[in-house]
């Protein structure tokens, strides 16, 4: 049964740009017995969801955090495991994502991706990169800390070949440099699973978002969910520094 939008939703109010930290699925896994792949293989259905959701409520930007730095470390055979199912779902949603308008972007170090991902998801991107709806933007082998010293080593290089003084670096520098330059900063993150912390997310961009956090793990997030936090985040006041009376 697919959930309705709740009618309190204020649809002139929704954020532009909502990032997911898509966390549990191997204690999802876990629970019912199950081998952390298992799991893994539920949060597809999640994702599939959640990006309906997003590009039904017209959202602009929807960032996933699928693969972290980080988890390279884990143990060979669900890196494995899990790599292929990325880059196998994202080649085979490609059509879908066609149908709805969606563009595909990938943020995160690729070159630690093997060839063959490297390859599909060239293709993914190139395949929807004429959309213009949702601009769907999945974080693979990425990590905050990565990009920031990216960017760093990128403005480093172009003072050193006099393209830029240092005179002239601004927070918009920086932001320039960043892989998420073309996209708007998150005004929403979320993250499931009770775990109350960034793990590397997008420690730039997410420095006025507000933060929801849920018990709910990544394969039993659906639709319902999403407008639960959107409906949280219609709450917040956001001031930005300043105080009530001049917002
Ligand atoms: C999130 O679920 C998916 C990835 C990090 C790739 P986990 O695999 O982290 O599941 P838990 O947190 O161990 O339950
Ligand atoms: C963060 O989840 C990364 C992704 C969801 C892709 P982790 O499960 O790797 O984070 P920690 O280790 O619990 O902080
Ligand atoms: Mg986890």
């Amino acid at each position: 049964m697919s959930a309705l939008v709740p009618p309190s939703l204020d649809k002139n109010r929704l954020p532009r740009h909502i990032a997911i930290i898509m966390d549990g699925n191997g204690r999802w896994a876990k629970d019912r017995g199950e081998d952390r792949l298992f799991g893994h293989y539920h949060g597809v259905e999640s994702v599939r969801d959640i990006v309906e959701a997003a590009a039904e409520l017209g959202i602009k930007y929807l960032t996933l955090y699928a693969f972290s730095t980080e988890n390279w470390d884990r143990p060979a055979e669900e890196v494995s495991g899990l790599m292929q199912l990325l880059v196998t779902t994202i080649r085979k949603e490609v059509p879908t994502l066609n149908k709805n308008n969606i563009r595909l972007h990938v943020i995160g170090d690729l070159s630690m991706l093997p060839d063959f991902a490297q390859n599909e998801l060239k293709e993914a991107l190139e395949m929807t990169a004429p959309n213009t709806g949702l601009n769907l933007v999945m974080a693979l082998s990425y990590s905050g800390r990565w990009e920031l010293v990216e960017a760093v080593r990128n403005i480093a290089r172009a003072v050193e070949e006099k393209k830029l003084n240092w005179t002239q670096i601004t927070e918009q520098t920086l932001q320039d440099h960043l892989s998420t330059h073309a996209f708007p900063d998150p005004e929403l993150m979320i993250r499931t699973s009770g775990e109350y912390r960034i793990s590397n997310f997008l420690l730039f961009q997410l420095a006025y978002a507000e933060l929801y956090f849920t018990e709910v793990c990544w394969p039993d997030f659906r639709k319902q969910n999403l407008y639960d936090a959107l409906l949280d985040y219609q709450q917040r006041e956001r001031r930005f520094g300043k105080i009530s009376e001049q917002l």
